[in-house]
């Protein structure tokens, strides 16, 4: 697989440094050369430039949004790339930063597909906040229900006015913390979702089983897979901005990858939340290799 590796070092979107430190971090440990020894070739253009701003700027776009301005900023810079990488015929894999880069993903790969395309987004969280639901203002927590059109239009208006993606063509697994506000937008939006406790009962392969014949049925072409590493279980990413507890062992993740990317249609990837500051004896940073070692390989069997 061609691949263009973004790196987006922002951390404004949870508002708790060290997470901007990610993809220098990856990169170190090796990130380049995990994709290159699985026979993919690999186009690292750099990071996406980030504002730097101090803390008193939190508010100073918006009452609750923290660092509004930005968020937007960078995710506007991080469409463009991810869109050109995709008019380029390259994979944009994109590495934060905190999961607010899911705006300038979804906004770039509208941008680049006719279609309408899926998103497959694997994390602990649902991050469909609206301002009013939002319990915290971090917009790491509304990606999704922007890029669907919901809430404000400072979100909702990123790169190109309105909405990015379906909610019909959203997929969430791994879910186990989800605001009040954020159970309403899932069930008004009728947006397909698998809790971990459904994972728990079912098994991942009659999950994977159920995921795939949907994908199917919808007959959408891309695929944007969107992998919060949260989504694994807190012992294994204690480096993690809002690790929650019971969530998925590596092999379960690993099935899952597999499943998905065996399809064939995934066409764009973010890899988000791996904060190296917090993270302790790199339990963490060995999760995340353990994880992109996986994309890897998959990726690797593809043209
Ligand atoms: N739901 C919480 C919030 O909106 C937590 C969101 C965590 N999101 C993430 N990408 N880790 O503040
Ligand atoms: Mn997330
Ligand atoms: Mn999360
Ligand atoms: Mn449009």
């Amino acid at each position: 697989m061609k691949i263009e590796l973004i790196g987006f070092p922002m951390f404004y979107g949870c508002d708790r440094p060290g997470v901007e430190q990610g993809p220098d971090k990856l990169r170190a440990h090796g990130l380049v050369e995990i994709f290159e020894k699985n026979l993919n070739h690999v186009n690292d253009r750099g990071n996406i430039e980030v504002e730097q701003v101090g803390t008193e700027m939190k508010y100073a776009t918006h009452p609750s949004m923290k660092y509004l301005k930005q968020v937007v900023a960078g995710n506007e810079h991080l469409a463009k790339a991810v869109e050109n990488a995709l008019r380029n015929g390259r994979l944009p894999f994109t590495v934060g930063g905190d999961h607010s880069l899911g705006l300038g993903s979804l906004a770039g790969v509208h941008g680049a597909t006719e279609e309408d395309f899926a998103v497959i987004w694997i994390d602990a969280h649902a991050d469909l906040n609206v301002t009013e639901t939002s319990p915290s203002g971090n917009i790491h927590g509304m990606p999704l229900g922007a890029s669907a059109g919901l809430g404000d239009e400072i979100l909702t208006a990123l790169y190109e006015k309105g909405q990015k993606v379906k909610p019909e063509n959203i997929y969430i697994l791994g879910l186990r913390s989800v605001d009040e506000g954020e159970e309403v937008i899932i069930r008004e939006q009728g947006i397909k979702i698998w809790r971990m406790t459904d994972i728990k009962e079912k098994g991942m392969a009659a999950v994977i089983q159920e995921l795939l014949s949907a994908l199917k049925e919808s007959q959408v072409q891309h695929v944007h897979l969107s992998y919060d590493i949260d989504s694994l279980d807190k012992t294994l990413v204690p480096g993690t901005g809002t690790p929650v507890e019971d969530g998925l062992g590596i092999e379960e993740s690993q099935d899952l990858i597999r499943a998905i990317l065996g399809t064939k249609l995934v066409g764009s990837i973010d890899f988000v939340e791996f904060n190296p500051v917090i993270d302790r004896e790199n339990r963490t940073l060995n999760s995340c290799l353990t994880m992109l070692e996986t994309f890897a390989q998959e990726l690797g069997k593809q043209n």
